[in-house]
């Protein structure tokens, strides 16, 4: 392909808004249905995602030569209905957030992707990449469409819109991507904010493992999100099109509190203890505060993935995730995430101060820190079966 400047447009196919049986059929576009709506930082300053997310890339790096290898071995031009005079091929990433690791996945995926195509069809016309950047409605695109990479291999559109639903015609996409952003759920669970239930997470601010009851009601909803998600996408994907899925969870038998994700909750929900003594926030929001993120093992996406009729499991493996060589990276990523979170739960004025505290108190802390296990990042690529 030509090397040159490639134009984008952002769209959504179908701006209306749709009833939950609906959505759960995957029938229609779905552009924000999600209660739970927490774009990354904006822009690219200091606190933003794009400077404050190299966890997520380093785990897109590490999967780089497999997504190639499957790509060589299970994708079947023939079956892709890729034809005619067009050529083109759609690949989709979900959760793009304001782009830097998406393109690395998006390049990655064109290359491997070219390697085949060009090796098995040298008389035909080459490929053209057409690729949709999805995120929520008010995640910030513009600073994605700003810094699409020069020369752009690739034509680009932006798709607003909770990936819980539809957001593409049928059989329309070759290749799905989605990395760090199917463990954002689309709501809190009910239960673990109600007073009255026995699930009722009063002590923390995330689903620790070892609450049986707070267990069941995160994994729950994670079990929704992911069958809305899986079964959207099955609509979208033609048959024999590829899925890459990179889920932060847990290694297999480990509670989230171990880990250093959960240590990393647990500093946080520390610091907001600490503000309510000092006074500056009240006591019963921080009870009522609670992470819309859930972390699985590969266990549970098994068990999940067993019910789906729609896919069959090419790969599933997991990966150690980045360790953060200081306080303040560490600070750094959780601000970049999270900022938006605390904001919309106790309001914009308290967000420097939460994340000072956090610098504070993990460092005081980081001996603890350090031991605790390491998260994994989850493998898993599917193929859109019959
Ligand atoms: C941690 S970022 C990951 C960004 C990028 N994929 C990466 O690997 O660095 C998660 C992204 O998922 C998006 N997201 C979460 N839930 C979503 C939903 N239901 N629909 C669309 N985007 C969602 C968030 O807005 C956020 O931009």
């Amino acid at each position: 392909m030509p090397l040159r400047k490639l134009p984008f447009l952002a769209y959504s196919y179908t701006q209306i808004n749709f009833s939950q049986g609906q959505r759960e059929m995957g029938s229609k576009a779905h552009v924000s249905n999600s209660e739970c709506c927490y774009p990354m930082s904006g822009g690219d300053g200091l606190h933003s995602y794009s400077r404050n997310s190299i966890l997520q890339k380093k785990a897109l790096e590490a999967v780089e030569e497999l997504v190639n290898t499957i790509i060589q071995d299970k994708l079947e031009f023939n079956n892709l209905n890729i034809s005619g005079i067009s050529n083109t091929f759609h690949i989709a990433d979900f959760g793009c957030s304001t782009g830097p690791n998406s393109f690395i996945a998006v390049q990655n995926i064109i290359k491997a992707v070219e390697l085949k195509y060009n090796s098995l069809h040298q008389n035909d016309p080459p490929l053209e990449f057409h690729v949709f950047f999805n995120d929520h409605i008010n995640n910030d695109f513009n600073t994605l469409f700003r810094k699409l990479p020069s020369p752009q291999e690739f034509f680009a559109a932006g798709v607003p819109g909770d990936f819980h639903g539809r957001l593409f015609p049928k059989a329309s996409l070759h290749i799905v991507h989605s990395s760090s952003s199917v463990h954002w759920l689309s709501k809190i669970p009910d239960e673990v904010t109600n007073v009255s239930s026995p699930a009722w997470n009063k002590d923390s601010i995330y689903c620790t493992g070892f609450l049986n009851e707070v267990v069941a009601a995160y994994s729950t909803e994670f079990q929704k999100d992911m069958d809305n998600f899986l079964n959207s996408r099955a609509q979208e994907l033609v048959v024999g099109g590829l899925m890459v899925l990179l889920i932060p969870g847990l290694p297999d038998g480990v509670h989230c509190s171990e880990t250093h994700f959960g240590a990393n909750y647990d500093v946080l929900r520390s610091c907001l203890v600490d503000m309510v003594k000092l006074g500056l926030i009240n006591e019963e929001k921080v009870k009522a505060f609670n992470l819309p993120i859930y972390h699985p093992t590969t266990k549970e996406l098994e068990v999940l993935l067993e019910r789906n009729a729609y896919f069959s499991v090419e790969r599933i493996e997991s990966l150690p995730a980045y360790l953060f060589p200081s306080v303040q990276s560490n600070t750094s990523f959780m601000r970049a995430a999270m900022e938006e979170v605390i904001n919309q739960h106790f309001g914009k004025e308290i967000v420097h101060s939460v994340f000072e505290f956090y610098a504070k108190k993990l460092s005081a802390n980081y001996i603890d820190y350090i031991q605790k296990q390491r998260n994994v990042f989850i493998v898993l690529i599917l193929k859109r079966s019959t």
